[in-house]
């Protein structure tokens, strides 16, 4: 991927799309909880959106970016340890999705294309929820390409994640 995105456009255009989940207390929340090797679920989601506008615009791919930053932001907002067995709890990466969806939407208004990028991107693990919308698709692909990454010991930190106006690790619960 090319078409590196400029530390300013990263300041003004993340605010603009996603303003109101970068200071909302459940999507900080999400620092709270590792996703992959030593990264963070906040880290994960910012990534993934990052990566996700990064392609997306590298191939120009016509996508409504806001839709597709939303979901991206939001698709793993499942808000647990998944790492920590709780009896009765579904295998997490059949259900995770389901549940980021359920909270997403308890929390904001969600549109079409959003909810289609939250619930689709595990696909295809999740058979029956595929991608719908190239949002959706460029968000399962680049989440399975920063899943891979932070496995492997990857560190996001140096590179764009700080110039991502998110608030980070300051809320209790
Ligand atoms: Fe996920
Ligand atoms: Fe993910």
């Amino acid at each position: 991927m090319d078409a590196i995105i400029s530390p300013k456009a990263i300041q003004t255009e993340f605010p603009e799309c996603v303003g109101d989940l970068l200071t909302s207390d459940p999507v900080v929340q999400m620092s709270h909880y590792i996703s992959h090797g030593k990264t963070t679920t906040l880290e994960h989601c910012c990534a993934v959106a990052y990566f996700s506008m990064r392609l997306s615009r590298t191939l120009h791919i016509q996508i409504d970016e806001t839709s597709m930053l939303r979901g991206a932001f939001l698709h793993d907002f499942y808000l647990y340890d998944w790492h920590v067995p709780v009896s009765g709890r579904k295998l997490h990466g059949f259900s995770h999705p389901a549940a980021a969806l359920r909270n997403a939407r308890s929390h904001f208004s969600i549109n079409r294309l959003e909810a289609n990028v939250i619930e689709a991107h595990m696909w295809p693990l999740t058979l029956r929820s595929m991608p719908k919308c190239r949002e959706a698709v460029v968000v399962c692909l680049v989440d399975k390409y920063c899943s891979f990454l932070e496995t492997m010991g990857y560190r996001y930190r140096s590179k764009f994640m700080r110039y991502i106006p998110v608030r980070r690790g300051e809320v209790n619960g």
